[in-house]
């Protein structure tokens, strides 16, 4: 096996004496789909947002590409190349599509054909984004918004992309649709770190997967193995 692209030690979180995460251990690998599944309140986001930067850790080691990146701040973690998918309706309404889009691109130093060969390739992922790119942000549906803060995310050009709950609050055919394109990004090479709570769904698409429960990580292996796991079956699945 390659070097892990992201190592986690014992990472702790706690928001004052409530121990959200309770010392994780996890690895990702270069080229793969990971996936943390759990239920509400598991502390899924909080472990991505402590990735991230953006919450504090209380104790643990984060290595990306072998660097301790667990004091960065958030922006030099994007720059670094781990970039977090923004909650679907945390896309900015009150601009249009295409600003947007410009938005996540606002890290770079390269030039406008980079970007612009850029926003051709979130087209060509969603080429509905293509037809909106003029019209408002918050007249999108639930799924194009949640495509638009994909694309957005890609415009950073990250090696390590991270999503909280794509699937969230959205019908299952356009799940269905958010997840292939997941699997189309990720055959194009990078690497992906997905929290979901629609087990069934992320253990589909994962190479590997990680079972959370209350801050702790119950069960890892194999998303496919993970779905004929009879423990992940009665308490995920339905049985
Ligand atoms: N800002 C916060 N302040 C206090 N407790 C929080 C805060 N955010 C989350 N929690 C608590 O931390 C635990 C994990 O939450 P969270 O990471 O949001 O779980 P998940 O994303 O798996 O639903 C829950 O018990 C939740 O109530
Ligand atoms: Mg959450």
């Amino acid at each position: 096996m390659s070097r892990p692209m992201l190592e986690v030690q014992d990472l702790q979180v706690a928001y004052g004496h409530i121990q959200a995460v309770k010392g994780i251990s996890l690895d990702l690998q270069p080229g793969e789909i990971t996936t943390l599944v759990g239920a509400n309140g598991a502390g899924k986001s909080t472990t991505l947002m402590a990735l991230s930067g953006l919450v504090k850790k209380a104790a643990g080691q984060v290595l990306f590409e072998g660097e301790d990146i667990g004091r960065w701040s958030p922006h030099r973690i994007v720059e670094r190349g781990m970039v977090q998918v923004a909650e679907g309706r945390a896309t900015l309404t009150t601009l249009t599509v295409r600003e947007n889009l410009e938005l996540g691109g606002y890290t770079r130093r390269d030039g406008k054909a980079e970007r612009e060969a850029d926003l051709d390739r979130v087209f060509a992922l969603f080429p509905r984004l293509k037809e909106r790119l003029d019209g408002l942000a918050g007249n999108l549906s639930g799924g194009e918004q949640q495509m638009l803060a994909i694309g957005r995310a890609l415009m950073a050009r990250p090696r390590l992309l991270l999503l909280d709950e794509p699937s969230m609050g959205l019908a299952p055919i356009i799940v269905q649709d958010i997840f292939r394109t997941l699997r189309e990004i990720n055959a194009q090479g990078l690497t992906i770190f997905l929290v979901e709570q629609n087990v069934r769904q992320a253990l589909k698409i994962a190479h590997r997967a990680y079972v959370l429960e209350t801050g702790r990580i119950v069960v890892s292996g194999r998303g496919r193995d993970l779905l004929d796991d009879p423990k992940v079956q009665e308490a995920y699945l339905g049985g």
